[in-house]
């Protein structure tokens, strides 16, 4: 029997109409857990519109720095575009060593390491390595897109713990430590964090550590933005804070540090077990990272690592000119983020931000990301991303504060 698939229907050609299948019967019924982004929902509307600036990206607006280009180009040119090794190019993971254990004062060799197609793909390995129906994963509200989706499709359940723009989005130890239970199966740890930007303290990380250590719960860290820190911070990786790596994963990327997102390399730092069974998971996934932007990702590495300490002071002059406008815009609370490039201030209580972002952009031309896409309980937060020029921050506040003034819900709360 002859099948024939068009746009939505999958039709056996001898069926009679009644019979036609909906497409989407085809995908696992898992695949619900996998929503519409909010972030899709706002520039897809923007693409609408005349005149958008956008406070909304979530990539580096720099340029790849020349001297990692150019390795990559190198090595296309030197015929690097075969598979390498499948836990990653040696030299990349020699390289991965030398800085890591510079960094954190550690002992780490190269099977520590599993070089990935970006932390995006570390983070898929690891999640839906571990979730399971019954096992019950930590993670704050509001929160990186991806982690809650992935586990929830493998039947795993989530155990959010909201934060708040008041706090500065501090996740408070003692309520994940109340919160971890005899289900409880992994902590997800999100350092410096999009949306907020906020950075944990040491002893936060330390403590969540601890007592995930006692219990045997894995601690999954995300820190694709632990070189993009202000205020000279030191910062506190899992890999410094936990007393061995038993139970803990750090996940990052050459993405944010070294403005190359579009290169897809990045990588998890765990125990040699867990990096065996994760190299094994790979080999079913994408197989290995893009060989020659392995290769621009040693340049990165090895190079003048200057342009990211220029980049970070751009982002910090960035930061305390949008802290300074949310803080004279009506009906904003903001906080001083210290990491990452966004801040995530609130509205005022009972406003749905999913609605108000929308109204903002179709009557202002400013693009932000409403809360909702990044937890159930941020409904009232808005991310604004400084992730672009300071002519664009200038120019979308200069829209924002008088048409905030007007907004009812604004009025009503003054
Ligand atoms: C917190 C966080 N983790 C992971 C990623 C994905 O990083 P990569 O480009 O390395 O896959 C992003 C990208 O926005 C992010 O914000």
């Amino acid at each position: 029997m002859a099948i024939s698939i068009d746009e939505n229907r999958l039709s056996l050609a001898s069926a009679p109409e009644d019979r036609y299948v909906r497409g989407k019967l085809f995908w696992n019924p898992a695949m619900q857990a996998i929503p519409i982004s909010g972030i899709r929902r706002m520039v897809n509307r923007a693409s609408e519109l005349d005149d958008v600036i956008h406070l909304s990206i979530g990539q580096p607006d720099f340029g790849t720095p020349r001297h990692i280009i150019d390795a990559h180009i190198h090595a296309l040119e030197a015929g690097q575009t075969g598979y390498t090794m499948d836990a990653g190019l040696p030299e990349l993971l020699t390289a991965l060593r030398h800085y890591y254990n510079e960094r954190y004062r550690s002992t780490l060799t190269e099977d520590n390491f599993l070089v990935t197609t970006g932390a995006t793909e570390g983070i898929y390995l690891l999640l839906t390595g571990m979730a399971a129906p019954g096992r019950e994963f930590i993670i704050a509200d509001p929160t990186f897109l991806l982690y809650a989706p992935l586990i929830r499709m493998l039947g795993g359940q989530i155990k959010a713990i909201p934060t708040r723009a008041e706090d500065g989005h501090q996740l408070d130890p003692e309520r994940v430590v109340a919160a971890m239970g005899p289900n409880t199966h992994a902590i997800i740890l999100n350092s410096p964090a999009n949306p907020t930007g906020t950075v944990y303290p040491r002893e936060t990380v330390e403590w969540i550590c601890q007592e995930a250590a006692y219990r045997g719960i894995e601690v999954v860290s995300d820190e694709v933005y632990d070189h993009l820190l202000f205020d000279d911070i030191e910062f506190p990786s899992v890999l410094s804070c936990a007393a061995d790596l038993d139970n803990i994963a750090s996940v990052s990327s050459f993405s944010k540090t070294f403005a190359m997102p579009g290169l897809r390399v990045g990588w998890v730092v765990a125990d040699q077990n867990t990096i065996r069974t994760l190299r094994r998971y790979h080999m079913f996934t994408t197989t290995v990272a893009n060989t020659p932007a392995q290769w621009a990702g040693v340049a990165a590495l090895l190079g003048d690592r200057s342009c990211v300490d220029d980049m970070v002071a751009e982002y910090d002059r960035r930061r305390k000119r949008v802290v300074d406008l949310v803080e004279q815009t009506p009906g904003l609370t903001g906080y001083m983020p210290q990491g990452a490039f966004y801040v995530a201030p609130s509205l005022p209580d009972g406003v749905d931000g999913a609605g108000f972002a929308m109204r903002m952009l179709e009557e202002t031309g400013v693009c932000v990301i409403p809360g909702d896409t990044f937890g159930e309980s941020a409904g009232g937060l808005l991310r604004i991303s400084y992730s672009t020029s300071m002519d664009n921050i200038e120019e979308a506040f200069s829209r924002l504060i008088p048409w905030m003034k007007n907004q009812p819900e604004i009025r009503g709360a003054e």
